[in-house]
């Protein structure tokens, strides 16, 4: 009996239901989290697509080049938020997605870049190929490789953007964002607030074709009909 209890409270605390319960009290961040592709704002555009992505997730990288083909494709009509999403079992992840926030408030420009940046190195810091290095290498080793990106003057600014801890609550924020959505793997993708199924592997380009041709077709074409369902 006892045991059995003892079990249900482990299940209870393992559970999503647990994880749900501490988000409750988790603070509402000043902002909308994740990073808007381009600058304008996102929420203009008739298609908006959100991704979850992983930096260190070779998943995430293989949807990357197939999303940029479809933003390109569907130009103005289409928008792009990132919410970096570090999934726990890539030991590095949250160190890069804790990077990204870094860039992005150093020089907003970047942050893309270094995304891309991320996804072409990936392999450098893989679970294996960092295994039994300290977190201060890795770190180190993320601003010396990324200031290439950053820009060699911002170096230091990099650097102490990793003992700044508004950069951490950004990356955690960023995490419990997903969670809260229902994101569990990465690439995650949602399409005006709709999850895209299949979660967690790549979407290539003409899958974006089938899923966002019908939205936009509909959005000239029916115009009237959306606006009767409303009244
Ligand atoms: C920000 O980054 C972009 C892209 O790398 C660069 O062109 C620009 O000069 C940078 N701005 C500043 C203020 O460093
Ligand atoms: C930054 O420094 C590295 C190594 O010293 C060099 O290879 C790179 O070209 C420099 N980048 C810029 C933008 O100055
Ligand atoms: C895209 O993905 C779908 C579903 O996995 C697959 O059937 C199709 O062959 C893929 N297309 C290309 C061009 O890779």
């Amino acid at each position: 009996m006892g045991k059995s209890i003892g079990l249900a409270l482990i299940l209870f605390l393992s559970s999503p239901l647990c994880f749900l319960l501490s988000m409750a009290q988790a603070p509402i961040p000043a902002h909308y989290d994740g990073f808007a592709y381009g600058g304008a704002s996102p929420w203009e555009r008739s298609v908006l697509v959100e991704a979850f992505l992983d930096p260190m997730c070779s998943d995430s990288r293989d949807s990357w080049s197939p999303l940029m083909q479809t933003l390109e494709h569907y130009s103005p009509h289409m928008s792009l938020i990132v919410h970096p999403f570090p999934l726990p079992y890539h030991e590095n992840a949250f160190v890069a997605c804790r990077a990204l926030h870094i860039a992005n408030m150093l020089n907003a420009s970047t942050t893309f870049p270094l995304l891309e940046f991320f996804f072409e190195h990936q392999e450098r810091w893989s679970n294996k190929a960092t295994q039994g290095t300290s977190k201060a290498s890795i770190i180190d080793d993320i601003t010396n490789l990324g200031s290439i990106i950053i820009g060699n003057s911002s170096i230091s600014a990099f650097k102490s953007g990793f003992a700044d801890s508004r950069t951490d609550s950004a990356a955690r924020v960023s995490f419990r964002y997903g969670c809260s959505r229902g994101v569990a793997g990465a690439p995650y993708f949602f399409v005006n607030g709709f999850v895209v199924p299949g979660g967690g592997s790549p979407v290539n380009y003409s899958q974006w074709r089938k899923i966002i041709d019908p939205l936009l077709s509909d959005a000239s074409e029916n115009q009237g009909s959306s606006i009767l369902y409303f009244e």
